[in-house]
């Protein structure tokens, strides 16, 4: 679906200021729709006056009736005749009441209302609802429409949206969550039975309408800076009893005067709290990765002090492998419990597990060269543990088998590392330009531990695929890994 920015692009030449502002009345108008219990539609003229057609740029649905609209319209096109009171609207820049026919003996009410941008109507708004023979309203019903009525009077003069609409950080609340209708001396003059319900759990037992706002434990801080900015305001209140209310302002305003303000009340204690466990969620698992990290470490310098009492070569080398294998997982633990997120990309963990592999060499001189380029963006931690383990393996195979000492591929050599991703995969390719594979061989049989550990954690435990590129005996090896996206990224993470 088309963005409204979009659509008031494609359709007229509006400028981008005004476009801003009927993107900031599209983001408080949920409220406007709960009030008049109607679809709220905004249409703008396609074509300079005399205008033969509207677009409908956004359209939002009461949550305190049934929509007229099942279907999504935003983006159609229609005559100006299919829309004779928004039209109305359009040339004499007031509120246009009515009943329009919609096919048999339907109709529906509406109530178009001028959308004014210095000075001009620049689209309409239309509040359309089912023309039914209305039952009595309730108090709480007229409050609400009369509540509406007089926005639709500030749209009229141009005081509604504000033109320096805050920009929210908070979900817009909606009407459902609380309202309370407040007069300019900050007495209540309507609650809503959410609001009641809201001001009751923080502690005000004594009726709500009546009381002053700031008697009932809310802050009269935004209804002063509402009224004098004449504009929205929005709050986040958070109590000495750790309970959490965000609270957004309306000045109502008539002619430049403020009259009265509606405030969207909602308790965001719960969200706050289960923020606040998030929180702690993380840096419990940054905690995990630390002491998981320790204890591999410490599983290292014992398998090291048994080595050195060894006396078999084969077997020592064995164990120092073992314990540079279990260095490389070490290495992502260790980059995890550093990491703000919980998750690293796999260009985060190549330049400690290149430093542990160059550690690793039996003469440092060795002027090998490695480089890494691209990353993978975020992996799941276990995907990356596993990875890890491959690529470190890859790495010390091109170190030992494909630069023989005092060769010349040594003067020149190089072991690059390419990491990328696409929609469908992620994708390694280790590649050194040592003397290549030795004849005769074979990926499938015969080969050694590293291979095996490689093979399986690709084909086995992240479910991608390795394929190796060879070309004869003094051009090097070029290994790729191609890990399939709904594989990895389908592993839960810790
Ligand atoms: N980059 C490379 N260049 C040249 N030969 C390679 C390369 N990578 C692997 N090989 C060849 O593949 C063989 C198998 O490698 P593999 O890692 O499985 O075992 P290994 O390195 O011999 O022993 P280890 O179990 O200690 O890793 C190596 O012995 C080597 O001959
Ligand atoms: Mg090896």
């Amino acid at each position: 679906m088309a963005s409204l920015e979009e659509l008031a692009r494609e359709n007229s030449n509006l400028e981008d200021d005004l476009i801003s502002y009927l993107q900031d009345l599209t983001r408080s108008w949920g409220l406007l729709a709960d009030l008049s219990f109607s679809d709220l539609l905004l249409y703008l003229p396609t074509k300079e006056p005399p205008v033969d057609s509207f677009v409908l740029l956004a359209h939002v649905r009461p949550t305190t009736s049934t929509t007229l609209y099942r279907a999504d319209l935003v983006g159609q096109k229609f005559e100006a005749q299919s829309r004779p009171l928004v039209s109305e609207t359009f040339v004499n820049a007031q509120i246009s009441n009515g009943k329009v026919p919609v096919g048999g003996d339907r109709e529906i009410s509406v109530m178009a209302i001028p959308v004014m941008w210095k000075g001009e109507t620049v689209a309409i708004l239309a509040s359309e609802k089912a023309s039914i023979v209305e039952p009595p309203r309730s108090e709480m019903e007229r409050t609400y429409l009369s509540i509406f009525d007089r926005f639709a009077e500030m749209f009229e003069r141009g005081e509604f949206p504000y033109g320096e609409e805050s920009r929210f950080r908070h979900r817009m609340p909606r009407l459902g969550d609380g309202l309370l209708l407040v007069n300019t001396d900050g007495q209540i003059e309507f609650a809503s039975p959410n609001a009641v319900s809201l001001l009751h759990r923080l502690g005000w037992h004594r009726p709500v309408v009546g009381s002053r706002f700031e008697e009932t434990g809310l802050s009269s801080k935004i209804l002063n800076e509402a009224f004098s900015l004449k504009s929205s305001v929005t709050d986040e209140l958070e109590r000495e009893d750790k309970t959490f209310v965000v609270s957004h302002c309306f000045p109502l305003l008539h002619s430049g005067k403020a009259t009265g303000a509606a405030v969207l009340v909602r308790d965001v204690t719960e969200l706050r709290r289960r923020d606040r466990q998030l929180i702690s969620k993380d840096a419990t698992i940054r905690e995990i990765h630390h002491r998981v990290k320790n204890n591999l470490q410490t599983i290292s310098s014992l398998l090291r002090i048994q080595g050195r009492r060894l006396d078999s070569d084969e077997a020592q080398m064995a164990l120092n492998e073992s314990v540079r294998r279990i260095g490389a997982i070490a290495v992502v633990h260790e980059t995890l419990a550093v990491s703000q997120e919980g998750e690293v990309t796999f260009g985060e963990v190549m330049r400690p597990l290149v430093e542990l592999v160059k550690e690793g060499l039996s003469s440092p001189v060795k002027p090998v060269s490695i480089e890494v380029s691209g990353d993978t963006g975020l992996l799941p931690s276990e995907v990356t543990t596993t990875l890890a383990v491959v690529v470190t393996e890859l790495l010390q195979n091109a170190l030992d088998h494909g630069f023989k000492p005092a060769s010349e591929e040594l003067e020149n050599g190089k072991v690059d590392v390419l990491l990328s991703k696409n929609a469908e995969a992620v994708m390694v390719e280790v590649s050194d330009n040592g003397v290549g594979l030795p004849e005769g061989f074979d990926i499938e049989n015969n080969v050694g531990l590293g291979l095996t550990i490689v093979k399986t954690f690709i084909q086995q435990e992240l479910e991608g695929s390795l394929n190796v590129i060879s070309n004869g005996t003094g051009k090097g090896v070029r290994f790729q890994i191609c890990l399939p996206s709904d594989r990895i990224f389908e592993k839960i993470d810790l």
